[in-house]
């Protein structure tokens, strides 16, 4: 299984639930580590651009609106299979069909505040984790 690195947004929803320290706990429970972290207010152009594949959907400006409403914990996780082994642990999109002991199942409220964002694909990982940490190391 190979070494992988995922981008993981712990969203405004759960900060505001503070519920940070629930979902760091689950990440660590599936033996994910956390490379980088860093809290941030995301700006309008931070969250349209890092979100640019959806900017035809319906839901984008919505996305936009919610994703800088107040801040977001931005991470770096890694381990063996990171990227699927995250988007089990954070459970489906809409909590309503998360299973139990997911993240979003525990601590999001529906499709578009659903607590946290997990990279999709190898390429899609590559691309996040620069936006964030442009400088970081691949050790
Ligand atoms: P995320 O994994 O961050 O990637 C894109 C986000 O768009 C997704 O999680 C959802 O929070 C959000 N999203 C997807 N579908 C909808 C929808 N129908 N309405 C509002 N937000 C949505």
């Amino acid at each position: 299984m190979a070494i992988e690195r995922t981008l993981s947004i712990i969203k405004p929803d759960a900060v505001e639930k503070n519920t940070i320290g629930g979902i760091i706990q689950l990440i660590e429970a599936a033996d994910l580590k956390v490379k980088a972290a860093k809290m941030m207010h995301l700006t309008k152009r931070q969250a349209q651009g890092f979100y640019a594949v959806h900017k035809e959907r319906p839901f984008f400006g919505e996305l936009v609106e919610f994703m800088t409403r107040s801040p977001v914990v931005v991470m770096c996780l890694e381990g063996e299979n990171a990227i699927q082994r995250y988007r089990d642990v954070m459970g489906a999109t809409d909590p309503k069909k998360a299973a139990d002991g997911t993240i979003r199942k525990k601590y999001g409220a529906n499709i578009g505040e659903n607590a946290s964002h997990g990279s999709d694909a190898k390429e899609t990982a590559a691309f996040e984790i620069g936006y964030f940490f442009p400088g970081l190391e691949i050790s």
